[in-house]
């Protein structure tokens, strides 16, 4: 020993000595039931591994069953459920999105039937089913408002009859939720839930999703309703428009690259927040992990707490099932 002798007050280090110590101390938790896995669909009785997002599937009718068998095993608690729509369906108007023998009606009454304790929740918008692949109504180049809400109170109401547990409006028309709650109550929906993705931007980082869905704008980009990635005091203001409408759960997408939108909306609000690592996210860490650049099992692990400590109850994200193992393995 030398005869050095720093004195400090503090030793922050000590707090990190064992495994046992660093565990009392932790701040953030990451559980299996704050995982929500998104899953793709598709009318074809095969299931199809996507060349877009690979590691994912868009599963056939009976697949999908598999798929929430597994999910519960691993723990997780909700699913929302994306269709590809087949091209010689999709029309100008999207009628597809309130058939009630459509594919997502289909799989919410079959997954309700033999998973009752799984949560169901269906997206809400236009885009897999309307021929300009906008989330709502286009005409003479433009996205109509007013009219697309009507369509999605549509769209909302027969989901919530097929089974739908929770409603999530991706679509970002103004004055939605509101429309969706008084819907849905009419039709005496009053305990089916609405998680609005309040922050939605306008981000790069869908392309992979709209692969896997064929989904893709025809014409122009989605700026006119996702928000600009360089605005954070907006998504404050979409948040109380909201909870005014009525939102049970509020949403951020993309996750990583805005946490600290989600962290200001976590002071904002006693709302749960859900954040959404979409499918560009994956993809980056998952091919650096292909790679070999990065150990999947920890980045993903830490990518996933991030998300948590800003401040998400609730994280969408295709890892669901993987990061769920792993976090039943490290017990
Ligand atoms: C469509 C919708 C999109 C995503 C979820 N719902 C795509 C878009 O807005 O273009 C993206 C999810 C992802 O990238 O993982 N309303």
């Amino acid at each position: 020993m030398s005869d050095f002798f720093l004195d400090l007050p503090m030793r922050p280090r000590r707090n990190r000595k064992s495994a046992g110590v660093r565990a009392m101390v932790r701040e953030t938790t990451l559980e299996a039931s704050q995982l929500i896995l998104p899953v793709f669909l598709h009318e074809d009785a095969e299931d199809q591994p996507l060349e877009s997002m690979p590691g994912c599937t868009r599963w056939s009718l009976e697949g999908l069953m598999g798929e929430a068998e597994g999910a519960l095993e691993d723990g997780i608690r909700a699913m929302v459920l994306f269709p590809k729509v087949p091209e010689a369906r999709k029309t100008p108007g999207g009628e597809e999105a309130w058939d009630p023998q459509g594919l997502v009606p289909r799989a919410l009454r079959a997954l309700k039937q033999r998973f009752p304790e799984l949560v169901l929740i269906t997206d809400v918008a236009l885009d897999p089913y309307n021929s300009d692949g906008h989330d709502g109504l286009v005409v003479d180049g433009e996205v109509l408002n007013d009219a697309t809400v009507e369509a999605l109170t549509r769209q909302a109401v027969m989901q919530a009859e097929a089974g739908a547990d929770i409603i999530a409006p991706s679509d970002m028309m103004d004055g939605r939720v509101g429309a969706l709650r008084e819907a849905l109550d009419l039709h005496g929906h009053t305990g089916v839930s609405i998680l609005s993705y309040t922050a939605k931007y306008a981000s790069a980082f869908y392309g992979p999703f709209r692969g896997a869905l064929d989904s893709a704008p025809k014409d122009g980009d989605k700026k006119t309703y996702q928000m600009d990635p360089a605005n954070a005091r907006e998504a404050l203001r979409e948040l109380a428009l909201d909870e005014h409408e009525g939102a049970d759960m509020v949403m951020v997408k993309p996750a990583g690259p805005y946490l600290d939108v989600i962290a200001r909306m976590r002071d904002a609000t006693t709302l749960p927040i859900a954040a959404y690592q979409v499918s560009g996210e994956y993809l980056a860490l998952r091919s650096a992990c292909e790679a070999g650049w990065l150990d999947e099992r920890e980045a993903v692990l830490e990518s996933l707490t991030g998300i948590r400590r800003a401040g998400a109850d609730l994280i969408l994200t295709y890892f669901a099932r993987a990061a769920a193992g792993w976090l039943r393995e490290q017990g």
